[in-house]
């Protein structure tokens, strides 16, 4: 046995008919970037979050810089994100010239601490860095604590940007993510629980304001026309093959987080005891990117992976290094007080095969291996 860890040629046989008719459409017409499908999806997408406006490009890392460069970040500026969490988060603001600052997540939810935010503003202060930005990141699916996090923000004039890359469609008390921030941005990458066949991303905001810009920027800063140019912008676009490939997987996506979250229960009834399994705050929904386990060291998480191994069970240590313990990344400024929780996570944490075509037998076989 050999399985998945995302089945996603599971989800294909389910939809293979539309999308064929979808790609064979797109390939009749010929208008393959920014097709009339790449707007009709954004307005779908905008919809399903509640955000007033949905602007679709190239991927989730153009997403997050778009969102930097349409707030005005710049040099000076200081842009809170987390240690544990993919490294787009933090990449983006270099590329425009501000700085990032670390700053730790909480143990049992893994998003960003707001302590740990408190004590990274009151540094970048003491270093001479204009807090402007944070991007909490709605990590393995689950949104990060809004109530906590926008009114530090807001108290020290903070905008924030939501990297909903791997949560975009979980729930914060009744609100889905992407109508939560000034601008959430998400990414289509194919292992996302929204993916696309190639890589895509989208940003959400209710500020015509910000709209307008991010449209400019996203095509070359172009103003009432292509050929004029109002700003140095980028070219991150979706094409019209991915539009239409995603209007199938978003007319299937509720769907398919109610799946998931049985997948999560099934393996949290069954592992619960044996191992730390994930938690969800009251009010919350997590559209579960990932089910992530907490051993108690290291050495444990070596013989749980090598015995799923063994019996063809795929699973996934996101993320070995926290970004601020990484090449890169590890002269840039953090929390004082240290990031001993991404530090910890990064050194135990696991992640097993998710999605939403996983049957209760498989999945009984893979909590049977992993208990041992
Ligand atoms: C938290 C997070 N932010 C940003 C990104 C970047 O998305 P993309 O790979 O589409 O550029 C990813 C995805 O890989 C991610 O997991």
């Amino acid at each position: 046995m050999q399985l998945p860890f995302i089945d996603l040629a599971a989800q294909q046989a389910r939809i293979r008919p539309a999308l064929d008719r979808a790609i064979a459409a797109v390939l009749d017409d010929g208008q393959y970037i920014m097709g009339p499908q790449v707007a009709q999806l954004e307005r779908q997408l905008a919809e399903f979050c509640g955000a007033k406006h949905c602007l679709s490009c190239a991927n989730g890392t153009d997403a997050l810089q778009l969102a930097l460069m349409a707030l005005g970040i710049k040099a000076g500026d200081a842009v809170f994100v987390p240690s544990f969490t993919f490294a787009a988060t933090a990449e983006v603001v270099p590329l425009v010239n501000a700085t990032p600052v670390f700053v730790d997540v909480l143990p049992d939810t893994f998003n960003m601490d707001p302590e740990s935010l408190k004590r990274a503003i009151a540094h970048a202060h003491e270093i001479g860095l204009r807090p402007a930005c944070v991007i909490p990141v709605d990590l393995f699916g689950l949104p990060a604590d809004y109530d906590a996090l926008l009114p530090i923000a807001r108290e020290n004039g903070l905008k924030v940007i939501g990297d909903s890359a791997q949560g975009w469609g979980g729930v914060y008390k009744g609100r889905v993510t992407g109508s939560l921030c000034d601008i959430t941005t998400t990414s289509f990458f194919p292992a996302k629980p929204l993916g696309c066949y190639g890589d895509g991303g989208a940003i959400f905001t209710d500020s015509d304001e910000l709209a307008a810009l991010l449209d400019s920027f996203r095509v070359h800063g172009k103003g009432s026309h292509k050929y004029v140019n109002e700003r140095i912008g980028l070219n991150s676009r979706l094409d019209t093959l991915q539009a239409v490939i995603l209007l199938e997987k978003l007319a299937i996506y509720a769907d398919e987080i109610e799946e998931r979250q049985k997948v999560a229960q099934r393996y949290s009834k069954g592992l619960a005891g044996s191992y730390e399994t994930p938690h969800v705050p009251e009010g919350l929904t997590s559209i579960w990117a990932q089910y992530t386990l907490k051993m108690k060291s290291g050495a444990e998480r070596d013989d749980f992976q090598a015995r799923a191994k063994a019996a063809g069970v795929p699973t996934v240590v996101y993320y070995p290094i926290p970004l601020h313990q990484q090449i890169a990344y590890r002269e840039f400024p953090r929390d004082p007080a240290g990031l001993a929780v991404s530090e910890d996570l990064a050194g135990r944490v696991v992640s097993l095969p998710m999605h939403a075509y996983l049957g209760s037998q498989v999945q009984d076989t893979i909590i049977a291996t992993v208990k041992g």
